[in-house]
């Protein structure tokens, strides 16, 4: 059986004064261990969130590393530190790093097997944007970013990920993928690993569905036999997360 793993990515959002206030309300909300929650924050919140959530299952993960260790990377931060601060969790290749900040599937590949040296457990993102389901090439589009972003892994690394999958054009969108559709995909996904890492790799790797995730849709979305949670972003920075938790 698969944990269930909820994981909250607040994006840019809240200043270290709200990041407090709204991990405080998490916290008297949000009272399960029957999931895995994760609540990756930006960097300038980990401490004082972590703070906020010691004792409690709630666990403070990053939106993103470098894969070096240290040296001339002005404005990066590495898995070294963030192994270092007990980060147990870091968001790697989330589509709009792979848009806007210009991650490749080597970089998330090179992220991808730093943060499993440093113990921490990688969130891999992959999807395919609106023209590629469109044009009928998703698990093409899948296939290649599964391929490159467990190259060099083994099959015991394979059980430590978590991958989530995230149509580009159902994020911050509202237009959220049918969970038929988002079954499919992480099926599609499960028997890629399945290829190439074998049974026990496939039974135990969780993927995720991202994407316009609302407190009303978790519940189908979650209930599907190959989704083993969500990656959740609007709905994780409101009260109404604590329902996501709870799959509403
Ligand atoms: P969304 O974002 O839930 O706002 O669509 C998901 C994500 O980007 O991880």
């Amino acid at each position: 059986m698969r944990k269930k793993v909820i994981a909250g990515n607040w994006k840019m959002n809240f200043t270290p004064t709200k990041a407090e206030e709204f991990a405080q309300e998490m916290k008297n909300k949000i009272n399960t261990d029957a999931v895995d929650v994760v609540i990756c924050v930006p960097y300038v919140n980990l401490q004082s969130v972590q703070k906020v959530f010691e004792g409690t299952h709630i666990k403070v993960g990053a939106q993103n590393m470098h894969y070096m260790d240290d040296g001339a990377y002005t404005g990066e931060i590495s898995g070294l530190m963030l192994g270092d601060m007990g980060v147990p969790y870091v968001i790697i290749g989330h589509s709009e790093r792979r848009e806007r900040f210009g991650e490749t599937d080597t970089t998330i590949n090179l992220k991808t097997l730093k943060a499993l040296e440093h113990g921490i457990t990688p969130i891999i993102c992959v999807g395919e944007s609106q023209k590629q389901r469109k044009s009928g090439r998703t698990e093409n589009v899948l296939r290649k970013q599964i391929a490159f972003a467990l190259d060099e892994l083994s099959a015991s690394d394979v059980t430590k990920v978590v991958i989530a999958y995230e149509p580009i054009w159902a994020i911050g969108t509202g237009e959220v993928a049918t969970s038929k559709q988002a079954n499919e995909a992480c099926a599609f996904i499960r028997g890629q690993i399945h290829k190439r890492f074998g049974d026990s790799a496939a039974a135990c790797v969780r993927i995720l569905y991202g994407g316009s995730v609302t407190d009303e849709t978790a519940n189908e979305l979650f209930s599907m036999s190959d989704i083993d949670g969500g990656l959740i972003g609007g709905a994780s920075v409101v009260p109404s997360f604590e329902k996501v938790v709870h799959f509403g």
